[in-house]
């Protein structure tokens, strides 16, 4: 019995949210965090990305609640001030990159069904490079704040 505890809080511990690289944002209650989140630019701790490259990742997410466009924004808190990083359309708008199964999707979305969002967003080169700053990547549908994660990124 005592195993089983201790392989239940083992479990419990490896797949914790808690132990990912991103947490939902804490100023934004109301915003959902995606499922998971797949990417080889990320450790446990913090992103890491270089101007003028790609930063992919496969965001898995499902919501209760049909959304019409899925507008990411990308802001880095550099010395405390909220800085936006731009994107470069289409990935800007998750619906133009949503998939199920392999197999392309559009917006608007159904309620409780799983996605994968393919993010291929290139870093412009115009930005600041910045060390272990916080980040937050904010997704808006038709203007509310519907999603948010956070995490600590590296851009050189
Ligand atoms: C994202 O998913 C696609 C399709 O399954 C896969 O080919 C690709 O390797 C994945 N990329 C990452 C960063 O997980």
């Amino acid at each position: 019995m005592l195993k089983l505890a201790l392989a239940v809080v083992l479990l419990c511990f490896i797949t914790s949210p808690a132990l990912a690289f991103w947490t939902t944002c804490p100023e934004f209650p109301g915003a959902r965090g995606p499922d998971r989140v797949d990417t080889p630019m990320c450790d446990s701790e913090r992103c890491f990305a270089v101007r003028g490259e790609y930063f992919i990742a496969n965001i898995t997410l499902s919501s209760p609640d049909v959304h019409h466009e899925l507008l990411s924004e990308c802001i880095a808190f550099i010395a405390g001030i909220g800085i936006p990083l731009p994107m470069e359309p289409p990935h800007d708008n998750g619906c133009n990159a949503i998939f199920r199964n392999g197999v392309q999707q559009s917006c608007p979305t159904t309620p409780n069904n799983q996605y994968v969002w393919v993010v291929e967003q290139r870093i412009i080169e115009g930005i600041p490079a910045f060390q272990n700053t916080r980040v937050q990547y904010r997704i808006r549908d038709r203007g509310q704040l519907v999603g948010c994660v956070q995490f600590w990124a590296t851009v050189v």
